[in-house]
């Protein structure tokens, strides 16, 4: 459906692997869902023959507005007390992600014992930062997925062939280890997942997830999402078409009596994440059973899953007419994009918050149907991603997940290579979101404190300010606009207390800058945060490289300013306290050595793993993949300590990334 990002081309680069599982795409048209039709009708809207994942379509930057944008922006901030408009204090694990449960695999892991270093290392970046990170794996594929004992040659997800609904869904098949995979994940590098009951039969829902997810997560999981997206279970055929919001509600209570009857579920409260409606049913017209109040123990959050547009008619005519991406561009470099998308959702944070639950973006991202070529892969869908999050946390939301689709997505945080023939441990594409979620875990912060205040005042500007027990931390600068000229660069002249506020003046000596930056907003690479990178596509191993370049800037305490400027395009976050850079800015690095290699897979073993950090504490260990070793084809190396240590300092001395370590 609108999150659907499996559709088959004839690509050369797709391998037959990856096939695990193909659900349709839908798409909502004048209030009616439709199922896309199948892969091989289907055109790239680009001309570019390979996955989406890797399409090379550039987009004429947006014209500079005019009038032109304000130049000199001055921001005065209270020294205390904080703004009469900040939102609830916001996780720095805010920003995580959605994993379509199909391809686990591909982006985890083969198997417990085949974790995925450069997956590791992404985790391991956003958690050095918030503490913690957190993934849903799930998606349409959980709907029809049965856990089994074992399944051939080692893996943990395989394709049935029974098939669900009108759609003709095939089943997913999954043993116990792909829990084993996400624990090992989860001790390696703190990540938190949610996870997703089968909903694909009505009144038969296999408590095989909770249970052993329960019994091998343990405090790793946090929430399982009962339904996915019921407001389409009719049109999928998985219900009868007058399947309501009450029918729903029925199921839950249903559901809520068999946990309540399994004494192989021990955790029985907080554990549901309900009811992850997409836009044929309101939130209001599901809070409006009594769903809350009647499961209020069971429920641990409330979602909703949303994306502010849709590219479906790309693939199928009678989706409406097909989008040229350049004519949307602009739209994504405006603020009310998402002002505009989260004021249908304002009812429902205060309504989580009355109830004392979390309100979830269970799954988001650019646009439904794979994103835009050339926008969701470009630098303008990290400035994008970074204002919704930012507009969601504001708002109210607790949390937002942006989906990672297959090879056929434009939007993807991350994309594994291809095939497995390529280079698997190391040839990641790294997209624009996940610099999103990086940056945006910097402006949050790892202490559960922060509160924003949007203060925009240019859509082509957006600005947050940041603070902790009511004194500011950091501000958050947006320069949505592309002019290599620099007339569009604007400063932010920064004043604390003094002024208006009936404050002393109190704006430090000095203040420090990271910036994220690109060339363009239609920049496909070349992306930067404080100078680092994670390379182009097909180029990293999910680790930052590059010298961290922190830009520090003097004030004029006399004059009780700051002034900091904002490029064209730009995001700036300004560190008003080292105490505010310091919590995230990591000085030594964790990160995963690729420990053993077979003909195509490159992993680590975590027990090697366990071992190698016991006696150092993680937190100061840092390993490599060392494509030295890869392009020598070192067959023979084995899971030793001894041996991973040789990577590293082989890795270290050759490409000299450890500035920092
Ligand atoms: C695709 O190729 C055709 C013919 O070569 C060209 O006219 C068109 O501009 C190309 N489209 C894109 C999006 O590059
Ligand atoms: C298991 O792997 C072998 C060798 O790669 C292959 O020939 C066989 O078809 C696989 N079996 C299944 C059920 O996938
Ligand atoms: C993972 O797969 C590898 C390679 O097929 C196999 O040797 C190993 O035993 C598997 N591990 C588990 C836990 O199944
Ligand atoms: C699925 O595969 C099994 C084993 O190959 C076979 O016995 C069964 O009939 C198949 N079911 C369907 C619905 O095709
Ligand atoms: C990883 O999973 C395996 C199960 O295959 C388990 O034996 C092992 O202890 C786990 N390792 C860690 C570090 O949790
Ligand atoms: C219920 O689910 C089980 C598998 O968990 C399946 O064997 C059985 O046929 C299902 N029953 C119905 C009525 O769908
Ligand atoms: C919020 O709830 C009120 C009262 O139920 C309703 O009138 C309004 O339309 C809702 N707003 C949105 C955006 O749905
Ligand atoms: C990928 O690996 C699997 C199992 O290791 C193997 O069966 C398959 O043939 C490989 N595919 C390619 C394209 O090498
Ligand atoms: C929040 O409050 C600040 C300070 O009063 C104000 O500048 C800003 O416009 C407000 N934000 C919104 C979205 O109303
Ligand atoms: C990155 O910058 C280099 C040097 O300007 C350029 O050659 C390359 O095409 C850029 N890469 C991308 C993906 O834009
Ligand atoms: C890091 O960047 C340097 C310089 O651009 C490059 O030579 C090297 O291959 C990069 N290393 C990785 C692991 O991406
Ligand atoms: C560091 O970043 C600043 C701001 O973008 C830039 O002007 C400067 O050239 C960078 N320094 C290095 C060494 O890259």
């Amino acid at each position: 459906m609108f999150s659907s990002t499996f559709l088959w081309f004839s690509a050369s680069l797709v391998a037959a692997q990856y096939s695990v599982y193909q659900p349709k795409d839908q798409v909502i048209f004048g209030g009616t869902a439709l199922t896309l039709t199948a892969a091989t009708s289907t055109a790239a809207p680009s001309n570019f023959t390979g996955a989406a994942a890797y399409d090379h379509t550039v987009l004429n930057p947006p014209a500079v507005p005019s009038p032109a944008i304000p130049t000199h922006v001055p921001i005065q901030l209270p020294s205390s007390g904080g703004l009469p408009n900040l939102s609830y204090p916001v996780n720095g694990a805010f920003m995580g992600f959605s994993i379509e449960m199909s391809v686990a695999p591909q982006i985890l892991g083969k198997n417990s014992t085949r974790l995925l270093p450069p997956f590791l290392n992404l985790m391991a970046n956003i958690v050095e930062r918030a503490g913690w990170v957190q993934v849903r794996v799930g998606g349409n594929s959980q709907e029809m997925a049965y856990m089994v004992s074992s399944l051939p040659n080692a893996t943990m997800l395989a394709k049935d062939n029974v098939t669900f609904g009108v759609t003709n869904t095939p089943s997913l098949l999954y043993t116990p280890d792909l829990l084993y995979t996400m624990s090992n994940i989860s001790r390696l590098t703190n990540t938190h997942w949610h996870l997703g009951f089968p909903f694909a039969v009505s009144g038969n829902v296999s408590l095989a997830i909770v249970e052993n997810g329960q019994s091998i997560l343990g405090d790793y999981l946090l929430g399982i999402q009962a339904g996915n997206e019921p407001d389409l279970y009719s049109t999928h055929g998985l219900r009868p078409s007058n399947y309501s919001q009450y029918d729903y509600f029925g199921e839950i209570g249903a559901l809520v009596q068999q946990i309540a009857n399994d004494s192989a579920v021990p955790n029985k409260n907080n554990i549901l994440v309900v009811p992850s409606v997409q836009v044929l049913w309101s939130p209001e017209s599901v809070w409006n059973t009594g769903l809350v109040s009647s499961y209020s123990s069971s429920i641990y959050a409330l979602a909703v899953e949303r994306y502010p547009n849709d590219n479906c008619a790309a693939k199928n005519p009678a989706a409406g007419q097909v989008v040229n991406p350049q004519d949307v561009f602009i739209d994504y470099l405006q603020h009310n994009i998402s002002t505009n998308l989260v004021a249908s959702y304002l009812n429902s944070t205060a309504f989580a918050h009355q109830n004392g639950k979390p309100l979830m973006m269970f799954e988001t991202n650019s646009a439904s149907c794979s994103g835009f070529p050339g926008i969701s892969n470009s630098f303008g869908a990290a400035l994008w991603g970074l204002d919704w999050a930012l507009t969601m946390a504001y708002n109210g939301f607790t949390s937002a997940l942006f989906h990672v689709g297959g090879q056929n997505s434009y939007y993807n945080p991350f994309t594994p290579p291809p095939t497995n023939q390529t280079k698997f441990g190391i040839e990641w594409t790294v997209g624009p979101i996940y610099y999103s979620a990086l940056v945006m875990a910097e402006v949050m912060g790892p202490h559960n404190q922060s509160q924003i205040s949007d203060i925009t005042s240019d859509i082509s500007t957006p600005m947050y300010a940041i603070f902790e027990n009511g004194a500011p931390t950091k501000l958050a600068l947006f320069n949505f606009v592309t002019d290599p000229t620099g007339a569009s660069t604007y400063t932010a002249v920064i004043s604390i207390g003094g002024g208006s506020t009936n404050q002393s003046n109190a704006t430090p000596s000095q203040v420090q800058v990271k910036y994220l930056l690109a060339p363009s907003v239609s920049s496909k690479g070349n992306f930067t945060w404080a100078g680092q990178t994670l390379g182009d596509a097909l180029k990293s191993d999910g680790r930052l490289n590059g010298t961290l370049n922190v830009t520090t800037i003097q004030c004029d305490q006399t004059a009780n300013t700051c002034s900091v400027p904002v490029p064209a395009p730009a995001f700036a976050l300004v560190f008003l306290t080292s105490d505010s850079f310091n919590a995230v800015s990591p000085t030594s690095t964790v990160t995963f050595p690729t420990s053993v290699q077979t003909r195509s897979h490159f992993y680590i073993d975590p027990n090697m793993l366990a071992t190698s950090y016991g006696h150092t504490g993680m937190q100061k260990v840092r390993g490599a993949t060392s494509s030295g070793h890869l392009v020598s084809g070192a067959s023979s190396l084995h899971p030793s300590l001894s041996c991973a240590l040789a990577i590293l300092t082989v890795t270290l001395a050759a490409i000299g990334v450890a500035q920092r370590w």
